[in-house]
């Protein structure tokens, strides 16, 4: 069993991408000496090195590395090593121009920029284990070497082509999937608008097609086209397991829903060693720490609730979003802290030094362009500090109170074309969802349809169209049980392969609902409804409603407008020991609460005393103790209530009663007495 924990580490992990070969050499001596000063303890190296450890083919030169890792060890600097599998250089590319990657409109794309990959090419697998298997060799047992960082964020910026080679790959995935051409033409459904195949020679990958294109074949190319990526992640990985025993094995994800879609990142998660994972804030006037804590559980929940690294995220404005903030005074550490609460042993950076040339100039680093005399440098020298006393955290686990349902395969059924209505979304749901839990000061994991629920008394499920009849049982075992459900709209509709389950909708979730559905009735843009309760009291959806029959769930909302006026629009189903809620609009954040509140009430979950809006309250435990991370988001001083009382590890103050959270800032408390 290959660790789990970077190598050699002792506390948290901090520091960034170390892109020496950008710099000259002098640079690499300030560059230590600066890391020492900020309690820069790993650094990510050689993830865009190929082209210089391999100048041309099969000819290595690794004096660089040999230098500035030997560097980094004599300052006793821990090294994340890449392989440089995700930018091969331009004569492999001359050589194989066949390993560029195709987009569905069969356009090839061209060298100069990176990851345009094709990773079905047998060029490309081929290379890309040699260069693995020439570090491994090299080292692979080297003193400084912590951890082996695979690639770069597989899936972007591209995750699917559409080439011959691809083409051929994916016939030979179905024929490993389904054995037969007819079992494809049953999942795909091909009956419908003449597409049946006589043979797997006939299949073509989902290209651009005149109108909608099989929905069926589009869901099947996303899994071939994830677990294509997986194959050469795994690859190397047993190149590395192989040849750098005891060193754990990562590639860094990108879980935030949105910054990579194309992922499942339930599978990636069991593959690798340590779960790592990059985080950039969007700043499109939303609230981003949300987004963030949302991220954080979700890389939690893919790593099995076992600590995590955040290996990326950005000391202050990044440089690809159309406006690019600078991060406020103070909102680096916090975001940093943030994801330690959450679970993450560290908190690393893009990148070290901010890049005089290429397309990344203007994203921001540790050592910024303005030098060391500049607020993000001391602010960077301040968080190595902070993170320094938080040492005894490693390796502790973050406590949830409930939990989400999420599938990235539901996700991507959900998104194909031609659904009942634009508006819907289904990462719009989660992150509503998300949102009213965390206005709880709830802590949430994440888990699989079909993943274990018992731990959890709430469990919500705000959008899952595609839902195994597995999941189905899963589900209703967990409310008969004693748990509690919240499912909404548009959920339990098609099985694994965008199938219609047989029967009135929601096939997969009636039994546990207690209700079908006779029909959806999407709204109109901007149109509105109003549900009302019997005390009288009213909510506001958009976007959806549908003709609720109740078979055993009780109306405790009924629509008062729109055509579904007078039908069930929140209903609730005792199953067993546990109940099952179902909500048939839209609600915002808000109304959500509302209903939230009541599931809440029948999980006996109590909402939590005393703590503002935008204050988060996080607690990890395990071995060392339990510590408690407050995280105040506000713009004035909080006072989180306690009780308990313990000692304030990064002022070293001691508290009780309750715990002083400067605007803006963390508190983390390790707790003295249970
Ligand atoms: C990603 C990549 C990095 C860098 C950052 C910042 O996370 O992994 O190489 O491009 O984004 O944009
Ligand atoms: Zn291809």
């Amino acid at each position: 069993m290959p660790d789990t924990a970077p190598k050699g580490l002792k506390g948290l992990a901090y520091g960034g991408d170390y892109n020496p070969e950008q710099w000259p050499e002098e640079v690499w001596h300030e560059d230590v000496r600066l890391m020492r000063e900020a309690g820069v303890t790993m650094v990510s190296v050689g993830i865009f090195s190929w082209a210089l450890l391999e100048p041309e083919p099969g000819n290595y030169e690794f004096g660089l590395l040999d230098r500035a890792i030997g560097l980094l060890h004599e300052n006793g600097i821990r090294v994340d090593l890449a392989t440089p599998t995700v930018a091969p250089p331009a004569w492999f590319f001359r050589a194989h121009p066949e390993a560029l990657s195709v987009t569905r409109e069969g356009m090839r794309y061209a060298f100069g920029s990176r990851g345009a990959i094709c990773h079905s090419s047998p060029a490309y697998r081929a290379a890309a284990a040699a260069i693995t298997e020439q570090l491994a060799r090299r080292y692979g047992t080297h003193p400084a070497l912590a951890l082996w960082h695979v690639h770069n964020e597989y899936g972007v910026p591209v995750s699917a082509c559409y080439c011959e080679n691809c083409a051929a790959h994916f016939r030979r995935w179905l024929e490993r999937t389904y054995g037969t051409v007819d079992e494809v033409n049953e999942a795909w459904g091909t009956a419908f608008w003449g597409q049946r195949y006589a043979s797997l020679d006939e299949i073509e990958p989902p290209r651009a097609t005149p109108t909608v294109c099989n929905p069926a074949q589009r869901l099947d190319y996303a899994r071939f086209a994830d677990a294509t990526m997986r194959e050469n992640f795994t690859a190397e990985r047993d190149i590395l397991h192989r040849l750098s025993p005891g060193v754990p094995v990562t590639t860094n994800f990108m879980t935030a829903l949105s910054q990579c879609d194309t992922v499942d990142y339930w599978a990636w998660g069991r593959e690798v060693d340590l779960v790592t994972n990059d985080h950039y804030l969007i700043t499109d006037g939303r609230r981003t720490h949300v987004n963030l804590a949302m991220a954080a559980d979700l890389t939690r929940s893919v790593a099995g609730g076992a600590p995590w690294l955040l290996l990326e995220h950005s000391t202050s404005g990044v440089s690809w979003q159309p406006r690019n903030p600078a991060k406020a005074p103070g909102e680096m550490a916090r975001n940093s802290l943030a994801h330690v609460a959450r679970g993450s042993d560290g908190a690393m950076f893009f990148q070290w030094r901010q890049s005089r040339r290429g397309a990344e100039k203007f994203h921001s680093a540790m050592v910024p362009h303005a030098g060391t005399d500049s607020r993000v440098w001391r602010e960077v020298v301040g968080l190595g500090a902070g993170l320094g006393s938080l040492a005894a955290v490693r390796g502790t686990r973050t406590v949830a109170d409930a939990a989400m349902v999420w599938d990235w395969q539901s996700w991507w059924a959900q998104n194909l074309e031609w659904r009942p209505s634009e508006d819907h979304d289904a990462r719009e749901r989660a992150d509503s969802f998300y949102e009213a839990l965390y206005d709880r000061h709830l802590t949430v994991d994440f888990a699989h349809p079909e993943g274990d629920l018992s731990a959890y008394p709430l469990v919500v499920v705000p959008a899952l169209y595609l839902t195994t009849e597995a999941a189905g049982r899963n589900l209703r075992a967990y409310v008969e049980n004693g748990g509690t459900l919240v499912v909404s709209y548009f959920s339990g509709i098609v099985d694994e392969h965008d199938a219609v389950h047989d029967g009135p909708h929601p096939g997969a979730l009636r039994e546990v609902l207690g209700l079908t559905v006779e029909e959806f009735s999407p709204l109109g843009e901007g149109e509105r409804v109003r549900i009302t309760a019997a005390d009288g009291s009213e909510l506001t959806g958009d976007v959806w409603t549908e003709f609720v029959v109740p078979h055993g769930a009780e109306t405790v909302w009924t629509y008062a407008g729109g055509l579904a006026a007078g039908g069930p629009a929140v209903t609730r189903h005792r199953l067993g020991k546990g109940t099952a809620w179902y909500v048939s609009t839209r609600l915002g954040a808000g109304d959500l609460d509302t209903i939230l509140d009541a599931a809440a009430g029948d999980a006996r979950l109590a909402p939590r005393a005393g703590l503002p809006r935008d204050v988060e309250v996080v607690r990890r435990t395990g071995e060392t103790g339990s510590y408690l991370f407050a995280v105040n988001h506000t713009a004035t001083e909080a006072k989180v209530p306690l009780d308990a009382h313990g000692t304030e590890l990064l002022t070293g103050e001691l508290a009780a009663g309750h715990l002083g959270v400067p605007a803006g800032a963390v508190r983390v408390l390790r707790i003295d007495d249970a």
